[in-house]
């Protein structure tokens, strides 16, 4: 079958014609034909053999983590889901140690020995291929009307894991907490999806990114009703004064140097979430001392997270079914281009600019 592939040994990124077709294994595994895969930084990143690894023992990775796919086949053992219903899978597997408490209670993505696997990232294929068999268990069903939308899934589930995050947080503020402002720092799929969660949420959003206005991803934040303001036309104490006290900053740039510039707005017993991996590893001069105070004086937490739990992408499913309802066509925009598996890499480096870009199988 057609997969697209990664082999580090060699630095190739390839579409190979003749990968195994997977089949069921065991009872309660499902064979699904893939429709759809976004394609992320992350994806970037292992293009250029800055992170993953293939399955031990193996010289290639199929690549693909953000899968959206309809079922062909079910083990015997499978209830619920029927062949010609569309699911999305998640990422990430459980470690095999007994001792990891979040592995163990069905939470890798809090995992303590980090020998977790993450399909089409590390050490597992993934979803970038004609099928792929996965247990019932890491299976999603989609509702008929998602078609079109449901591959945003998975990067809905960081936002989603992050609110979720925040509202504990803010359980430590012993009077009922309304949401209140947040900043979005940086406006691709995930800093867009993350506006969404949070407008859903309540939070009066505002978004800010690197450039300039006026641009596609600021038409679609405003469209969204969250004003969008570029870093390079308006400062951070520019961005202060116009946001107001910033109760939650949603960090999607994965800029080291702009999340700590910006994190000097954030307000009083607010919450920081960092999200990017940072693809640029330059170093940074902080000034310590004043952001200690700071976090001290204003009860501030800074948090990171990864996506994300079974809870997240039923509740990524919901959100994708109101965001429908609330900004038609709003979702379809952020979908810039859908292209074949052969411009993976194209995809990946987003060629022609946009938003997200998608390979979609035939
Ligand atoms: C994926 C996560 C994964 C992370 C690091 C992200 O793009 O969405 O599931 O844990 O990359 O590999």
């Amino acid at each position: 079958m057609k997969a697209v592939a990664v082999f580090p040994k060699s630095r190739e990124l390839r579409v190979i014609e003749d990968a195994p077709e997977p089949r069921l294994r065991s009872p309660t595994e499902v064979k699904v034909r893939t429709l759809e895969v976004g394609v992320c930084g992350t994806d970037k990143e292992i293009l250029d053999f800055r992170h993953g690894a293939p399955p031990e023992g193996e010289d290639f990775l199929i690549i693909g983590h953000e899968a959206l796919g309809e079922v062909v086949e079910v083990g015997e053992r499978v209830q619920g889901l029927r062949p010609g219903e569309l699911v999305v899978p998640r990422v990430r597997r459980p470690c095999p140690h007994e001792h990891c408490p979040a592995c163990r209670h069905g939470y890798p993505d809090f995992c303590i020995t980090g020998d977790y696997t993450e399909r089409g990232i590390l050490k597992a294929h993934g979803f970038c291929a004609r099928y792929f068999v996965e247990d019932v268990a890491y299976l999603h069903r989609v509702p008929a009307s998602l078609r079109e939308v449901a591959v945003l899934t998975e990067p809905l589930t960081i936002a989603e894991k992050a609110l979720r995050e925040v509202a504990h947080l803010q359980e430590r503020l012993p009077w009922e907490q309304r949401p209140g402002r947040a900043v979005v720092l940086g406006a691709g799929p995930v800093g867009l999806l993350g506006a969404m969660v949070l407008l859903r949420a309540g939070y009066g959003t505002t978004v800010y990114s690197r450039a300039p206005r006026p641009n596609e991803k600021a038409e679609v934040a405003e469209a969204l009703g969250a004003p969008y303001l570029s870093s390079e036309q308006v400062s951070v104490e520019e961005l202060r004064r116009r946001a107001g006290p910033v109760d939650v900053v949603y960090e999607a740039a994965g800029a080291s140097k702009a999340a700590f510039e910006v994190l000097r707005g954030l307000g009083p017993n607010g919450v920081f979430v960092f999200t990017g991996v940072p693809g640029r590893k330059q170093p940074l001069e902080l000034e310590g001392a004043a952001l200690l105070k700071q976090l001290v004086l204003f009860n501030q937490v800074l948090v990171g997270t990864v996506n994300a739990a079974d809870m997240d992408f039923d509740a990524a499913l919901e959100d994708l079914g109101r965001f429908q309802a609330r900004w038609p066509g709003g979702l379809e925009r952020l979908i810039t281009a859908r292209r074949p598996p052969e411009e993976f890499e194209e995809a990946a480096s987003r060629k022609g600019g946009g938003i997200k870009h998608v390979i979609t199988f035939q």
